[in-house]
């Protein structure tokens, strides 16, 4: 297909050039995008009387007819094209003729990619916002089922105080209401129409920026024509939010392979979302997690790409910025794919409660209670956890746990020690009165789920 820009050239273009320059393969997803923007720029260009009416109707019209025709595949993209904005115009200008090569009057591909990226990337937010929602309610509703389902919370990966699987995986629902956050932020940046930038010094023509910009569902217009063709910082800033995601669902993966192992064997992930081995028979493997866990490297790479790539060209548009689309397009799919296969995998998978409860006796994760119980004696918190660390080395050497150790070894070490201790280290007890808010007790983890419920609905900002 002929480039637009032949005038000055006499020689065709290398095949080398055209392979190296082309971007169609990685831009073609945005044909809906490059379309309606051309609608709007061309329905404006009619009303401010830059074409004639008649003819930016026809423009419209013939607009329309390409993308009914590429949705439902009459008309396939020319994948020689040098991009997608390039082959629509071509399109319509081989279908209408001298009218379809009115349409780029006062408008540059500058101007033209920077806003289809935008109108891309608005939608693949919305998209991604619906999983991690989705994500979010599906840990609420496990919460729910487990409030009672006592575990060792960690420190160091060594067992430290009593908490819930409940509350536990709720400090994720935190993280993703935060990522809703910023990506909902990075959208109303992003959502600022730079159409009437030109190639990057604005131009001549009277054009109604502000109408098109509404058409298209904008906030407002961009400020600077060159920071409107030059900006990137709204890609970034979506990869930074998509990278943060994937730090989240990184972090819960390894948990998730932590606690599907037989060390702990915390939770049993259902058949469907689990893999064999094609030699040990007995083996059954969390790869959907170990995938989300290694694939957030490419989306950290995309969010480095992108900011290597904008770091050192100068103002206005430079072709290295066509790098842009493969970078933030791979971070996009790869964040919904992995939404898409890790919500499943959460909502199916089998909490085994008595694990937990056994591994949380084990653990000594009462003795903070059990100095806090010395506390209420009346002694001084660093005598209580002296003393409950000398009960501590005595259970170790007796092989027992603080539950089944007497109350002679108790008084041994302190005779503040009564009967009460047992009740007061009872990890049930333990648990129901951490009631502060944010705390593992039944009544603040239903605080939890309500404010995220309540979050995911309003988005408002996250706190107890
Ligand atoms: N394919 C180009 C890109 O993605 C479109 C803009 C081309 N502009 C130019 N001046 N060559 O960046």
């Amino acid at each position: 297909m002929a480039q637009l820009w032949k005038g000055r050239f006499k020689k065709e273009l290398a095949k080398e050039t055209n392979d190296f320059n082309s971007s169609i393969s990685f831009d073609s997803r945005m044909f809906e995008e490059d379309i309606r923007g051309s609608i709007a720029h061309a329905g404006m260009l009619g009303a401010q009387g830059i074409i004639a009416k008649s003819e930016s109707e026809k423009i419209i019209a013939e607009l329309g007819v390409i993308l009914d025709e590429i949705k439902s595949g009459k008309l396939a993209i020319d994948m020689e094209a040098e991009d997608i904005h390039t082959f629509i115009e071509g399109e319509l200008t081989a279908r209408l003729g001298e009218t379809g090569k009115r349409l780029h009057t006062a408008r540059s591909r500058n101007d033209q990619v920077a806003l289809d990226i935008r109108l891309n990337l608005r939608k693949e937010i919305e998209e991604i916002e619906g999983k991690v929602k989705a994500l979010i309610e599906v840990i609420c509703k496990k919460a729910e089922e487990n409030t009672d389902a006592i575990m060792p919370g960690y420190t160091h990966l060594q067992r430290a105080q009593p908490i819930t699987f409940a509350h536990h995986i709720m400090a994720y629902a935190a993280m993703l209401c935060r990522d809703l956050d910023r990506l909902s932020d990075a959208k109303r940046r992003m959502n600022i129409c730079p159409l009437g930038s030109g190639a990057l010094a604005g131009t001549t023509y009277p054009l109604d920026r502000e109408a098109v910009a509404k058409e298209l569902g904008f906030d407002g217009i961009t400020l600077n024509s060159l920071d409107g063709v030059s900006d990137r910082d709204f890609c970034i800033e979506l990869a930074a939010a998509l990278s943060l995601i994937m730090v989240h669902l990184s972090r819960f993966s390894e948990e998730i392979i932590m606690w599907c192992s037989w060390e702990f064997k915390f939770v049993e992930l259902d058949d469907a979302f689990s893999t064999g081995s094609s030699i040990m028979p007995q083996k059954k493997n969390p790869d959907i997690a170990e995938l989300v866990r290694g694939k957030s490297g490419r989306v950290f790479g995309d969010l480095t790409a992108l900011l290597t790539v904008m770091k050192g060209i100068a103002l206005a548009y430079n072709k290295d910025m066509q790098e842009d689309k493969e970078a933030i397009f791979d971070a996009v799919d790869t964040v919904k794919m992995c939404l898409t296969a890790f919500t499943p995998m959460i909502d199916t998978m089998t909490v085994l409660k008595d694990n937990m409860r056994n591994a949380a006796a084990k653990g000594f994760i009462n003795a903070t209670d059990c100095a806090d119980y010395l506390v209420g004696k009346g002694l001084a918190f660093r005598d209580a956890y002296k003393a409950t660390g000398e009960l501590v080395a005595l259970c170790i050497d007796r092989g027992v746990t603080l539950e089944t150790l007497p109350i002679d070894a108790y008084k041994g070490v302190c005779d503040l020690f009564d009967d009460e201790v047992y009740t007061a280290i009872n990890l049930e007890k333990c648990v129901a009165d951490r009631l502060v808010a944010g705390g593992p007790s039944t009544e603040s983890v239903m605080k939890q789920i309500d404010t995220a419920r309540a979050f995911i609905k309003i988005q408002i900002i996250l706190k107890h």
